[in-house]
């Protein structure tokens, strides 16, 4: 009896001490939860639990599936919105399987489910997080309409080579940029966790995937662990600590090791030090491709891998399902790891309500489809995504003087095709391109000539389209890449416009009349060719069911143009990689002498030793954060409230903003920072705080902004992320090139 009672003690005081040891749940799990899931688990059969780890692709007939749900073996399906077969799918997990776990359904939401919204490069151009954040909302609201309550998004890929077809799912090439998206999009589809419409967010892929060896998907990187720290994992703790509750591992092999297999990144930073409680679940089959990488030989050998490495679910490999049981049998595996994956698919699960509400209501869910406020938000969206790049006065147009519009393109009535990659729910019925908007808001003043069948397509006259031009008074012509040409496994080796479309706008200007250019792509093009054949350029990246009456709005003016670009615009593919927050070389550019330039007898060293192409220079086409408006912007009076602050301190940044032409605006105020000397060297700039404001023509506006020291650490020499004192400059700016600096030191 004593011996009872002493160790009825002891686990009592382990149960108090590892409650009090517990770190925080990231994923804001209470211990109410914790007791549920435990309970929960206690209940469950090694097979049940190996079930729940088990994700799989619908397809067919929900009885396909049924058999395996009321054995347990299936914790999580992807792909089905049909909120009818969810429903009975969960019905069939709730009621007919022993424990009534119900199901986890995920799908690809990734900028918006039927309301499709820019794709994920264009939300970045906002550089409007809240804007952002309403629309992961609404994509959470319509997705969970029809029963998914699990997206894969965001993807927080940093993409540095536009090549690379994923560039255009992620929010291109900066840390800080990037971080602020993630947190906003976390916060907007998961909402509130009580309500039936948060969807879980999964912050993929984890990670450097964008880093593919030559922009080509899937491919090896070579990141050092403090590139990985400094530069692609910011976005993912930023995530972290926003609450989301999953995250997926990626395809690529980083230094050897395959993300689903990495227990580095999985367990040591992702579960020791940022303390992430949530559900990782793998790529599609990223388990298995293990063996293609020559990381294990046999599905068991990589489930085992994956698991050690704190994998909690397997989308599509089997190897959970087929493997662990005989795993633990065999003692190869433990099953406390088992119950590890386990509480964290279930904690999610309880998070979510599902247990108390695993049903979708299939009127109401339909209901709020294409909802018109749905629609406004995925316009002013793709109104504050696109880009303004080139302007020579012709914009924006005069609604009362345009008597006869050509419009012509292949992207200019291609309602799929603006939707861009990763819309599988999207349709084009509902989409409404820019000749539809143009049709209906002058009427009888719209002439179409599609040019081009598709942007690939080959032509050597343009006669009709030319003869047209010549009876316009202005030529609207939307060139780009449909959105086959982005996205997953679509990466390209040439940037420049696809099939003929130079040649058309080179046609178009030939015929004298005003030529304004929209490009809707999935990546920054290389246009640098493209650029002198029209008098205006927006960039539009692909801007979603909204994007035609948005992109009219744009075009005459009803709305000012406020992008800037996410990413750093290439004059040639040649140049990739090529972003604003490299680090000095020490042979800075300083001037170049190009080949043209190249005196006859020169010698190796007469044209200087500095780091630049011969034939295209050192510079970009457009930097980083760079757009125009129809109104102009002036920084002045940019000034700190001290030289030298502590590492604790917050740098507070004055400086006064001016519309100084004579239409309101918006302008994206960019504030950047040098460590001029550290334990190594240190980016030329990094992004560190922006700001939209909004001013009438002449106004002016004082704005102070706190960048805090502890927002300019990074890991040095010894491995350790901290601020490292000394001198610093800093710049408030319209973009990544200009503005000169202020000085600061950290003591
Ligand atoms: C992609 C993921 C996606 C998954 C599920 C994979 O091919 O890499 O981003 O979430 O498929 O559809």
């Amino acid at each position: 009896m004593k011996a009872i009672r002493i160790l009825f003690v002891a686990s009592l005081l382990a149960a108090t001490l590892s409650c009090a040891e517990r770190k925080p749940s990231t994923v804001g799990a209470s211990s109410e939860v914790e007791r549920r899931v435990d309970q929960l688990l206690s209940r469950m059969t090694l097979a049940e639990k190996i079930g729940q780890m088990n994700q799989v692709s619908a397809g067919g007939e929900v009885a396909n599936y049924a058999d395996a749900l009321r054995k347990g073996q299936i914790g999580s399906i992807l792909n089905e919105v049909d909120p009818v077969k969810v429903n009975e799918f969960q019905r069939i997990c709730v009621e007919e399987s022993r424990l009534g776990i119900p199901l986890l359904v995920g799908r690809d939401v990734i900028h918006g489910f039927h309301t499709v919204f820019p794709i994920p490069l264009g939300l970045a151009s906002t550089f409007d997080p809240a804007l952002v954040e309403e629309g992961a909302r609404v994509a959470a609201v319509e997705a969970t309409g029809q029963g998914v309550r699990w997206t894969f998004s965001p993807m927080l890929d940093i993409a540095r080579d536009p090549r690379w077809g994923r560039i255009a799912e992620g929010s291109g090439e900066d840390t800080w940029l990037d971080a602020r998206m993630a947190e906003a999009m976390v916060r907007g589809y998961q909402g509130d966790l009580s309500d039936a419409t948060a969807m879980a967010a999964c912050i993929k892929h984890f990670a450097g995937y964008g880093a593919a060896e030559g922009g080509r998907d899937y491919n090896s990187t070579f990141l050092t662990e403090r590139q990985l720290r400094n530069v692609y994992l910011p976005p993912f703790e930023a995530a972290v600590k926003a609450g989301a509750l999953t995250l997926m591992t990626s395809f690529n092999d980083n230094d050897g090791v395959p993300s689903t297999g990495n227990v580095f990144l999985v367990k040591d930073i992702l579960r020791g030090e940022w303390g992430f409680d949530g559900l990782v679940v793998t790529d599609w089959n990223s388990m298995g491709e293990m063996i293609d990488h020559g990381f294990g030989t046999d599905r068991k050998d990589v489930a085992r891998k994956s698991l050690e490495a704190g994998v909690d679910m397997d989308m599509m490999t089997y190897g959970y399902l087929s493997h662990l049981e005989e795993l633990v049998h065999s003692g190869a595996v433990k099953e406390s790891d088992i119950d590890q994956a386990v509480r964290n698919i279930l904690r999610v699960k309880i998070l979510l309500g599902l247990f108390e509400n695993p049903y979708v209501d299939v009127e109401a869910g339909r209901a709020v489809q294409y909802a018109p406020e749905h629609l406004a938000a995925a316009q002013k969206t793709a109104e504050e995504s696109a880009i303004l790049l080139k302007n020579d006065g012709v914009l924006p147009l005069k609604a009362d003087a345009v008597r006869n519009i050509l419009v012509t393109g292949p992207m200019a009535d291609a309602p799929h095709e603006q939707l861009g990659t990763w819309a599988f729910d999207g349709q084009a019925a509902h989409t409404v391109t820019p000749l539809k908007a143009l049709q209906e808001r002058f009427p009888g003043k719209v002439t179409y000539v599609q040019g081009l069948k598709n942007s690939r397509s080959r032509r050597e006259r343009f006669d009709d389209v030319v003869a047209a031009a010549r009876r316009a008074d202005v030529v609207l012509v939307f060139l780009g890449e449909e959105a086959i040409l982005s996205g997953e496994a679509h990466s390209l080796a040439d940037l420049n416009l696809k099939g003929a479309q130079s040649d058309l706008l080179a046609a178009l200007q030939a015929a004298g009349k005003p030529v304004v250019a929209t490009v809707m792509a999935g990546r920054p093009l290389t246009i640098e060719r493209d650029l002198p054949h029209c008098g205006a350029l927006l960039y539009a990246f692909h801007p979603g069911t909204m994007g035609g009456p948005a992109l009219v709005n744009l075009l005459f003016g009803d709305v000012n143009p406020s992008g800037k670009t996410p990413v750093t615009f290439l004059r040639t593919v040649g140049q990739a990689p090529l972003y604003y927050s490299h680090h000095m070389t020490g042979r800075p550019y300083n001037g170049e002498t190009l080949l043209d330039e190249i005196p006859e007898e020169a010698g190796q060293t007469s044209l200087g030793n500095t780091s630049y192409y011969l034939d295209y220079g050192a510079y970009p086409l457009f930097p980083f954060g760079f757009g125009l408006s129809y109104t102009t912007f002036a920084y002045s009076g940019i000034a700190l409230d001290r030289e030298a602050y502590g590492t604790e301190d917050t740098v507070q940044v004055t400086f006064t903003l001016t519309n100084t032409g004579a239409c309101a605006g918006t302008e994206v105020a960019q504030v950047y920072v040098r460590d001029l000397v550290g334990s190594i060297t240190r980016p030329v700039k990094e992004l560190k705080h922006f700001e939209r404001v909004a001013l009438e023509p002449g106004e002016s506006r004082t704005l102070t902004v706190g960048i805090p020291v502890a927002d300019l650490a990074f890991v040095g020499l010894d491995g350790v992320k901290k601020v490292e004192p000394g001198e610093f400059q800093l710049w408030v700016s319209g973009d990544s090139a200009s503005g000169k600096p202020v000085s600061f030191e950290v003591k």
